[in-house]
């Protein structure tokens, strides 16, 4: 019996795989929104015959897809994707996210942006009217990362939002590596004013690999609901 909370994940996810037809190059997100997702995938796969290519985000969402019975390619093998579907954090009226509480934004944002539309499937708590009260993700390199850090305060006091606390991303006692081996600073800044400025002012910190900002990228949003209802914004 799944949780309120899973209900409407899942009431999301399967209206989310009703967007795929045949012969479709897909992107398939992480987190747990993104495996409900991928189930009923799966499930439409093996019910209806439909082919498929996925590409996934993550190594775990690789793992599930493979059982699943998706036939998983790269994203240089697949070259275009018709439809990236995946999770977010948090998503404002203008569909701007935040993404990476699950330490993939990097390939998630590659992925998404390699890709003729972007859905976003999530529960009616991801949905904000400013962005900003869940930390946002920023993969840093390890080299000279104290450095790195250094120069995102710099950019946040410009930006005006110079006493946000920063915290490494932690795996237990250990720090979160991704899988493309770098680290994770979660920036808790509250609010975020302009999504734009901020994510510009980041990436171009040396050491800043990618944040988790996503502007312009994402189509539609499904909200799910624990009544098993689901709405799409857009
Ligand atoms: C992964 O890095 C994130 O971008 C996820 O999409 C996000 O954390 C959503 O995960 P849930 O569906 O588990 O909330």
């Amino acid at each position: 019996e799944l949780s309120a909370a899973d209900k409407a994940k899942a009431a999301a996810a399967e209206r989310s795989v009703e967007f795929v037809e045949d012969g479709m190059r897909l992107g398939l997100g992480t987190g747990s929104t993104a495996a409900f997702m991928v189930r009923a995938l799966g499930r439409r796969i093996r019910e209806e015959g439909l082919r498929i290519t996925g590409v996934p985000t993550s190594y775990a969402t690789g793992q599930l897809a493979r059982e699943q019975g998706i036939d998983v390619i790269t994203l240089d093998e697949a070259g275009w994707l018709d439809l990236t579907i995946d999770g977010a954090d948090e998503f404002d009226p203008r569909l701007t996210l935040i993404k990476g509480g699950g330490g993939a934004h990097l390939q998630e944002k590659i992925v998404a942006s390699a890709s003729s539309r972007m859905i976003v499937i999530a529960d009616a708590g991801k949905r904000v009217e400013e962005l900003g009260a869940f930390p946002l993700p920023v993969e840093v390199l390890k080299f000279g990362e104290r450095a790195s850090e250094a120069l995102i305060r710099r950019a946040l006091t410009v930006l005006d939002m110079g006493d946000a606390e920063i915290t490494p991303r932690m795996r237990g006692a250990e720090r979160l590596v991704t899988d493309e081996g770098n680290h994770i600073l979660d920036l808790h800044l509250g609010r975020i004013g302009n999504p734009r400025a901020l994510s510009a002012a980041l990436n171009q910190v040396p050491g800043v690999v990618e944040n988790g900002l996503f502007i312009d990228l994402c189509d539609t949003v499904i909200v799910g609901h624990e009544d098993g209802n689901s709405e799409i914004v857009s």
